[in-house]
């Protein structure tokens, strides 16, 4: 694993502790405005749990989210494939699994969700290829201009501080023509869903979420909120468009709280 930016080494245990202080007394989660050291102490706390609450939050349905996701990106043989935000590595793998040809870089600042990622495949297989893990922030990618053919991020882009300079970070690496593949969270574009999903993802989620991870900084109450503060489809899409990115598309994904957007480098 390439730890080449050792200024953003995973945070140490007093963020936490100081984010519970803040929680005592404020509403809205003191994250929402994405702090970088505190995004990245709150993925170092919950790592070892994230891949098993993912399984039991999304009714294992994050799996084939992921699967279809890689399909925007028309891997071909031989292709250089960027996982920025990459956790423990899952979308990495899905993208590997659908053309095995491929190269993939996985990159994220949570030294945490990257060890975990990378025990879990050691575990599953000593010889399974998976994808190269570098530790870094999605905001200064440790990679020259125009390196990637494909670039693709999974839940990764809402925890971003400065969305706009992400994706122009993101594009910065990308070949021109290169394709852009985000999948993330949207507003539950299925009316009937919307009362269920709203109390599910309001409710349910975060009080499971906070209790099975044991997370003092309430990491899943961040996800609620932080996803009700996510544009819609159709604005994240006029905010990629505001970037060097052209044929912007999205699709909401079954049961339709999740989007995948795709773009091209111009
Ligand atoms: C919800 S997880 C998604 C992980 C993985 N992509 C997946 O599909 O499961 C979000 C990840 O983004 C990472 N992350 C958030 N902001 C980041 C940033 N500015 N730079 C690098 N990684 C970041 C976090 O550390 C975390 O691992």
């Amino acid at each position: 694993m390439n730890t080449s930016d050792s200024s953003s080494a995973p945070s140490t245990s007093d963020a936490p502790d100081s984010a519970s202080a803040d929680l005592a007394t404020d509403t809205s989660h003191p994250f929402l405005d994405k702090p970088g050291k505190k995004i990245q102490g709150l993925f170092d706390e919950i790592a070892p749990r994230y891949d098993l609450l993912n399984r039991i939050l999304s009714f294992n349905i994050d799996i084939w989210w992921r699967y279809k996701a890689v399909q925007s990106l028309r891997l071909k043989p031989g292709h250089k494939v960027l996982d920025a935000c990459c956790g423990t590595g899952d979308l990495s793998m899905a993208a590997i699994k659908a053309e095995p040809e491929v190269e993939v870089i996985g990159s994220d600042f949570s030294m945490q969700m990257l060890l975990n990622g990378d025990r879990k495949r050691r575990n599953k297989s000593g010889s399974a290829r998976g994808p190269r893990l570098v530790q870094a922030d999605t905001l200064r990618l440790p990679f020259k201009d125009n390196t990637f053919d494909g670039a693709m991020v999974g839940f990764g882009m809402r925890n971003v501080s400065d969305l706009p300079a992400g994706l122009r970070e993101l594009s910065r690496v990308l070949k021109p023509g290169g394709r852009l593949m985000i999948l993330e969270f949207t507003p539950m574009t299925n009316r009937l869903l919307r009362p269920f999903s709203d109390w599910y993802q309001g409710t349910i989620l975060p009080a499971l979420g906070n209790l099975l991870s044991g997370s003092r900084v309430k990491a899943y109450s961040y996800l609620d909120e932080s996803v009700k503060d996510w544009p819609d489809g159709d604005r994240f899409a006029e905010i990629i468009r505001m970037t060097p990115f052209h044929a912007v598309r999205w699709k909401p994904l079954f049961p339709g709280n999740v989007a995948v957007h795709e773009a091209v480098k111009g």
